[in-house]
């Protein structure tokens, strides 16, 4: 008989993970049904999400249930098969979550050529994360600066080689000079501050001079919050995780965009003037609406120039409806 060791959720943490959240239970592994494998997993993905899973917050997938096996992404070698499609020996990835053994009837094959671990790393979620995130989300170009936070990392440290590829400036963020050390110096990086013992503001004024054209955001917290004060025009925010918050139990220091993230919801600043060459556009539009009765608009008219500083004070008390106008002289 085979002993599986299973990671158990016994209570969602409060706070970091304490003793007790998560308790080891031992089991036998069931036996194998037709169209089964049984993979003995080598690699368990340990994720930043992994601590979100475990919270019940509004999320991208449920949380994990209290009592349910930890979720987690893993890669094994099939020993046992009961299906034609995997023969004994593939190494296979699974998502059934963290224990030694798993019993399933469908896990994805490996190619060969790397290292397991390259699997779960650079050619796995976690660079295309990276990629998609840097190319699609944050649509960095050549010539723009690119911030990237947790930059020795796994998405980390693929955003910043992407981005050296693709011909930005790239300045990363870590947590120590050794981190920093390494992110320069075999990452590649332009240059990387050290967030625990730099002034955020001053080092991104050194760095990027021109501003943040894309912030590939890993952290949120402090770095999110001088990162803001520091962005180019029509900068991008690629909201890819927030890890400096999934502890935290009191406020979050900073713009919280747990929501952002979750939703996959888009923030884009725009000023008006920005579309004045498209005004006839608009106009060619609405003006039929509103001949034909299918737009209407309200206005609020103050009379006599004398009272525009009061009437000014009715936009902060809701005293308009529609649109604010004084009224200077008659008409005819
Ligand atoms: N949106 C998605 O689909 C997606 C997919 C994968 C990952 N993610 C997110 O991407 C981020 C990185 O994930 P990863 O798997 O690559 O992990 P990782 O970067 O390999 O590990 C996390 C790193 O974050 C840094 N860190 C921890 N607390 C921090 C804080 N308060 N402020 C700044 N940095 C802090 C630490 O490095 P230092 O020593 O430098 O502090 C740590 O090594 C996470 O936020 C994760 O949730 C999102």
């Amino acid at each position: 008989m085979t002993i599986n060791r299973q990671w158990i959720l016994r209570q969602r943490p409060i706070g970091d993970i304490e003793p007790g959240d998560l308790e080891l239970v031992e089991s036998p592994v069931p036996e194998l049904q037709d169209g089964q494998i049984l993979v003995r997993n080598v690699y368990l993905s340990l994720d930043p999400t992994n601590r979100i899973w475990m919270s019940d917050i509004d999320q991208y997938m449920p949380p994990v249930g209290v009592g349910d096996v930890m979720r987690g992404a893993t890669i094994g070698v099939v020993e046992q098969s009961r299906n034609a499609a995997y023969a004994v020996g593939d190494a296979v990835t699974c998502f059934d979550g963290w224990q030694d053994y798993v019993v399933t009837g469908g896990a994805q094959v490996l190619p060969k050529g790397l290292p397991l671990p390259a699997y779960m790393s650079v050619m796995g979620a976690t660079g295309a994360t990276a990629y998609f995130g840097l190319l699609d989300v944050g649509k960095a170009k050549a010539g723009e600066t690119v911030v990237v936070s947790a930059a020795a990392g796994a998405v980390g440290s693929i955003v910043g080689q992407i981005a050296k590829l693709k011909g930005c400036r790239v300045v990363g963020l870590a947590g120590s000079d050794e981190k920093c050390a390494y992110v320069v110096e075999k990452l590649g990086f332009d240059a990387c501050i050290n967030y625990k013992t730099e002034d955020l503001d001053a080092a991104f004024k050194t760095h990027c001079p021109d501003g943040i054209d894309v912030d590939f955001e890993n952290a949120g917290g402090p770095i999110l919050d001088a990162v803001m004060n520091n962005l180019a025009m029509n900068a991008r925010i690629v909201v890819c995780g927030l890890i400096a918050q999934y502890n935290e139990t009191g406020p979050v220091r900073g713009p919280d965009l747990t929501n952002v993230l979750m939703k996959r919801a888009r923030i884009e600043g725009f000023i008006i003037l920005d579309f004045l060459g498209r005004f006839e556009e608009y106009f060619a539009e609405m003006g039929p609406w509103l001949a034909q009765g299918k737009v209407v608009y309200d206005t609020t008219i103050v009379q006599g120039l004398e009272n525009a500083v009061d009437a000014l004070g009715l936009l902060f008390t809701g005293g308009n409806t529609g649109k604010l106008l004084v009224q200077i002289s008659l008409e005819g």
